[in-house]
């Protein structure tokens, strides 16, 4: 499949729906506490996209349950949210969600403390956040998709935490997973051509130890496979010709 350019009227819905997503992303991310379970974010989630008059995308997705995927600790990411997971103080939960207005498609995730977190985990949750910001310095027409790849893993690297290989970003518009897919470390090719009208997913994924993961035998659950932690950072963006328009941000 082709990568798309969203029309003007496409790229208002892709606005609309991201400012929504934003909106519900405020909210978990007030919501995060010791003592709430897993199931308690996705419940909430859940309502918060359909009082918007939107719909979770991640539900029923490849047979995924639940509309927020909720990933603790050394867990990656697609954490299937449960009533007996219960919070504490010190975790730190990555929350991915996405919804879909008027037919457009937004997804971003978000890694937050639970409580007062060690200085490890700040460290890697702000390196997580900033990796992002440094690949969308690339993100521009004229430049090549995998610029945004190799400005996100010179950035990590150079830190020494570990980047997921197995997961990758990707367009996005009128299905949640569009081309091309967007990976966070440094490829041999360019990629494709950046165009303005270009809506990507860009969702790095980086480990506090080493970038190998694991897949749970209940079908979605990724973990580091040194069981260090994990945090997750994702945005839905426009690319221009000029600085990349993030609609996932209010
Ligand atoms: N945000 C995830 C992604 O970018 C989607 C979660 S997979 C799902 O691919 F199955 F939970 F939807
Ligand atoms: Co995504």
């Amino acid at each position: 499949m082709a990568v798309t350019i969203k029309s003007a009227r496409e790229i208002e819905y892709m606005r609309e729906a991201g400012r929504l997503l934003a909106e519900v992303h405020e909210e978990l991310g007030a919501f995060i506490r010791p003592g709430i379970s897993t199931l308690d974010i996705d419940m909430l989630g859940e309502k918060l996209i359909r009082s918007r008059g939107c719909v979770p995308n991640f539900l029923n997705y490849q047979g995924y349950p639940a509309s927020i995927c909720v990933s603790v600790n050394d867990e990656v990411v697609h954490g299937i949210p449960s009533s007996e997971r219960i919070l504490k103080e010190g975790d730190i939960v990555s929350l991915d969600a996405g919804l879909i207005y008027k037919g457009y498609h937004s997804d971003a995730a978000r890694t937050h403390a639970v409580g007062r977190i060690s200085e490890e985990a700040k460290k890697l949750i702000e390196v997580t956040r900033r990796s992002f910001f440094e690949g969308i310095k690339a993100a521009r027409e004229g430049n090549h998709l995998y610029d945004i790849s190799a400005a996100i893993d010179d950035y990590v690297s150079g830190l020494g935490y570990g980047i997921v290989r197995d997961l990758v970003g990707h367009g996005i518009g009128t299905h949640l997973h569009e081309d091309p897919q967007i990976p966070n470390f440094r490829q041999k090719r360019k990629g494709v051509r950046l165009q303005a009208g270009m809506t990507l997913a860009v969702e790095p994924m980086i480990n506090a130890g080493g970038w190998q993961v694991d897949f749970l035998d209940d079908g979605w659950t990724v973990v580091t496979r040194d069981h260090s932690l994990s945090a997750h950072y994702e945005n839905t963006i426009l690319i221009t010709e000029g600085e990349p328009e993030i609609l996932t941000i209010t």
